[in-house]
């Protein structure tokens, strides 16, 4: 049996998909990302049971592959010391599509590394109103966090996209 209530459901579904026509996805280079974690060789990162050498070779290869992928990418590493404006100021210059925080910090269970959590995600909200912020699960998936969020339209194996250091 049709309810009413689905025929309802779904003529506003129709209404809002020809209002809203589905938006083309990005091409190549044309997703700027900005990504923050913990420095590898952190103490906090030892501290909470990562081996560092393995974190640093973990970032760099994520990071490689994102580039890799056709995002252009900028990696902010800063511990819980420094001040929250080395974060805003690395957030200048450029309009970001997506922000990132890794699982060093967002995973955490210090009251430093959730107050810093904290202060990240007001700053990208600040700065970049509009673009999501996506997280990580381990030191080896930001690029799974980033595609997940930002599907592009093609394979960009031939142009990549820029490392914004
Ligand atoms: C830490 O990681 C490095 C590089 O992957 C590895 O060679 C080393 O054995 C690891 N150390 C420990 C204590 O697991
Ligand atoms: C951020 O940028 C401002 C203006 O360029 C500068 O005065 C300040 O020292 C910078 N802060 C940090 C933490 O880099
Ligand atoms: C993208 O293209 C390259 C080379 O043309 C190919 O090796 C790779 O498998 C492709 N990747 C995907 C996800 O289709």
């Amino acid at each position: 049996m049709v309810s009413f209530k689905s025929i309802l459901t779904l003529a506003v579904a129709a209404t809002t998909a020809s209002a809203f026509p589905s938006p083309k996805l990005p091409g190549c280079g044309e997703v700027d990302i900005i990504f923050t974690g913990l420095p590898p060789y952190h103490p906090l990162v030892a501290q909470q049971g990562f081996n560092s050498s393995a974190v640093d070779a973990g970032l760099r290869a994520d990071a490689a592959d994102i580039i890799k992928a056709g995002y252009n990418l900028r990696v902010v590493l800063m511990g819980p010391e420094q001040d929250i404006s080395v974060l805003v100021n690395q957030t200048n210059g450029i309009r970001w599509d997506g922000t990132g925080v890794g699982y060093g910090v967002r995973g955490s269970r210090r009251e430093d590394l959730t107050i810093r959590l904290g202060d990240i995600i007001q700053v990208f909200h600040e700065r970049a109103p509009r673009a999501p912020t996506v997280f990580d699960y381990s030191f080896t998936t930001a690029l799974w966090a980033i595609q997940t969020k930002f599907p592009l339209s093609s394979n960009c194996t031939n142009s990549p996209g820029k490392d914004l250091v």
